[in-house]
């Protein structure tokens, strides 16, 4: 089983970002002291401050953060420090343009910016590490530090590398992958178009090619490379703070961004991990938020869900406080007065037990003059520092929730393979994407909390016990160690669904020349015998099952079933293959598998839970309407049930037996109104 966390949060509490070097001394004190009185107690700092403690190359000085450092000692404000090696100082760049990341076309990312290093260089892991060392020798020990924030954001704004540095560490990540050119020949199929490989200096990271990323084996290794190099760069990190900081304070970063085994990352790396939360880009301002589908802010916990696979007991970094935006692009409206409880609610209902807003105040220079905190750049109170003063009060009376676990009966099972190559492949993007968001949109509307489930090395049998259902939408890529961990579940008693496009490659992302779904076939007991795209000019495709009829999209795979035990449940009611299978259902030992032949449609996956047996947890308790969210958190003896309307309008739910409400502490029942993005915390 996966050891997920060696730190875990004491007490939930509230904290803030805060950038000393961008304010005047004078306004150190009283800004720590009304944050204080405003219920923040921990600030996190110096995150991209490099040239404050090495102005020139080797010449240290600690003298600016050690003022700061005794205002907070003096004053009582905790400290979460920063490694600044997200924004590497102007001297290092000019004198070492070999630290720089680059285009594809090799032209360097110059000095003005923010992650525009790469993590391969010898020279900027040098030098980020004597950085990280000097820092740590010197704050190590400071009494008003809890915790260590590696970096800002590992992986976020960039995920691609191609500098000079990236290219030879690849040749060195192949060769100890592959040994030999001919393994590798064979493992990225280079025999078509003529790409093989004589010498490893033929070999380089994805250059500018006349058809884009024309080898998908070689980019899907590219993408674990890349991966690999991050979790390294943060390794090195943790490694040197390890040896400095204090007994019970943690290590963290905050991510959680593409290209990047986040697991991996936290259980090699960090004690505990933070996430930061920006719930009003889930809008997509491209779209007319009235007919988005996919939930709006409401599908940040689809965010918070993953966070909570990498690290059941989280903290949030950085969380939205105000309108954001860059002076020159992305733009999102200020959360409206009860947003910031709700979006801070959101992340303690997904298991949260620390709440950080960015920022404090909005800084007046630079590229975020829109990326708004607490306070406006005129510094007075304002309606969002009441409101955090209200967030503080409710926290205070969730305490008790503190480390209190998520309940989900339900996971969805991820892995990186799959996650990248659907990344990289546009027949698996399309179905994925569509799937993941509706079994999202299902599960909230039938208040049916879920979680993720990554399948890894070190999953095992417990890991997945523990769910009486698992749902695996579009496992392209299958290993062998996967199909007999998911048999070994299934004969347990449990439950499990398989969409189309399952099992058709190998891990190297190659096709394997078996039936469809390939290794889970023994599993669905079912064969694909044809597939096809739903084209723009098809008409559309139903699927006919308990005697309604559900639309198909997308995708759909022409089932048959080889097992004469298995049955079939649903079949196609259109086109060509009007009355093959469409949906399977196999017992296996003493659970049974679905198998659909198409992608996961919010109708198909409300019929699908009531197939299975999955119901609210809620159901006897509580009856909320659509606009509501429930998530259930649960500690020895004790259960919170947490609702949260995120409409703009009032609504009304009912309890169908007598509750605690926790901000109250009145025992209520019945009808009970809940305001404009109100939320609400009952117990039994
Ligand atoms: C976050 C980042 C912060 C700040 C904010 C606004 O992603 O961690 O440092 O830059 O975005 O851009």
């Amino acid at each position: 089983m996966r050891e997920k966390q060696k730190f875990q949060f004491k007490e939930l509490e509230l904290g803030v970002c805060y950038y000393p070097e961008h304010w005047d001394k004078s306004l150190w004190e009283d800004d720590l002291k009304r944050m204080l009185q405003s219920g923040i107690k921990t600030i996190r700092i110096a995150e991209f401050a490099w040239s404050k403690f090495e102005p020139r190359e080797g010449e240290f000085t600690f003298d600016f953060f050690d003022e700061f450092m005794a205002v907070c000692e003096r004053i009582g404000m905790k400290v979460i420090f920063g490694t600044p090696t997200a924004t590497p100082p102007a001297w290092l760049t000019l004198k070492y343009p070999e630290v720089l990341n680059a285009n594809k076309d090799g032209v360097l990312y110059r000095h003005g910016g923010r992650r525009h290093y790469n993590y391969n260089s010898p020279k900027y892991r040098e030098k980020s590490c004597l950085i990280v060392e000097k820092i740590a020798e010197h704050y190590g020990k400071h009494k008003s530090i809890v915790g260590w924030q590696i970096d800002n954001e590992l992986n976020c704004e960039v995920d691609v590398f191609y500098s000079e540095s990236d290219t030879i560490a690849f040749r060195e990540f192949l060769k100890k992958k592959y040994s030999t050119l001919e393994a590798l020949n064979e493992a990225w199929g280079t025999v078509f178009w003529n790409q093989t490989y004589t010498g490893w200096e033929e070999v380089f990271v994805p250059r500018t090619l006349l058809q884009p990323d024309c080898n998908p084996h070689m980019k899907l290794d590219y993408i674990r490379f890349v991966s690999d190099s991050c979790i390294s760069f943060c390794r090195l990190q943790s490694e040197i703070l390890y040896r400095y900081k204090k007994e019970g304070d943690f290590i963290t970063t905050n991510g959680m961004f593409g290209s990047l085994d986040n697991h991996r990352m936290q259980d090699e790396c960090l004690d505990v991990f933070t996430y930061d939360s920006y719930p009003n880009f889930a809008f997509g301002l491209s779209e007319n938020p009235k007919e988005n589908t996919s939930l709006n802010d409401r599908k940040w916990s689809m965010n918070l869900t993953e966070v909570r696979s990498v690290c059941p007991h989280f903290g949030i970094m950085e969380q939205q406080s105000g309108a954001n935006g860059w002076n020159t692009h992305m733009e999102a409206p200020a959360p409206k007065p009860g947003q910031m409880m709700l979006w801070a609610m959101q992340s303690i209902a997904h298991g949260s037990d620390y709440i950080s807003f960015f920022r404090w105040r909005t800084c007046a220079m630079g590229t975020e003059i829109y990326w708004h905190g607490i306070l406006d750049y005129d510094n007075r109170d304002n309606r969002k520092l009441a409101e955090v003063k209200k967030i503080a009060e409710r926290v205070g009376k969730l305490k008790e929730m503190t480390g209190a676990e998520y309940k989900a009966e339900v996971a969805v099972l991820k892995d990186y393979d799959n996650a990248w190559d659907s990344n990289l492949d546009i027949f698996h993007r399309h179905v994925e994407r569509a799937s993941q968001r509706e079994i999202f949109v299902s599960a909230q509307l039938n208040h049916i909390p879920y979680d993720y489930l990554y399948l890894q090395k070190e999953t095992s049998i417990e890991d997945l016990l523990g769910y009486s259902l698992l749902i695996y939408p579009h496992p392209v890529i299958a290993t062998k160690e996967h199909a007999d961990l998911l048999q070994m579940y299934v004969e347990n008693g449990g439950t499990l669904i398989f969409g189309c496009r399952s099992g058709y490659k190998d891990s190297t992302g190659k096709c394997v020349m078996k039936p469809m779904p390939g290794e889970f076939a023994g599993l669905t007991g079912a064969f694909v015998n044809d597939f096809t795209f739903i084209g723009p000019g098809d008409n559309e495709i139903h699927m006919e099952w308990n005697q309604k009829v559900f639309e198909i999209k997308i995708f759909s795979d022409i089932i048959e079933q080889y097992n004469s035990e298995a049955k079939v449940l649903g079949r196609f009611a259109d086109d060509y293959y009007k009355g093959a299978p469409a949906l399977i259902k196999n017992k296996v030992g003493k659970g049974t598998v679905y198998f659909l032949g198409s992608t996961f449609t919010r109708e198909i996956m409300e019929e699908l839970f009531t197939e299975t047996r999955i119901q609210s947890p809620g159901k006897d308790l509580l009856e909320l309407s659509s606009s509501c969210e429930l998530a259930v958190r649960d500690s020895i003896g004790k259960r919170w049930y947490i609702v949260l309307n995120y409409e703009n309008k009032s609504t009304e739910i009912r309890l169908l037996q007598e509750m605690k409400d926790i901000d109250t502490g009145e025992s209520v029942t019945g009808v009970l109104k809940l305001e404009a993005y109100e939320t609400k915390v009952f117990t039994l």
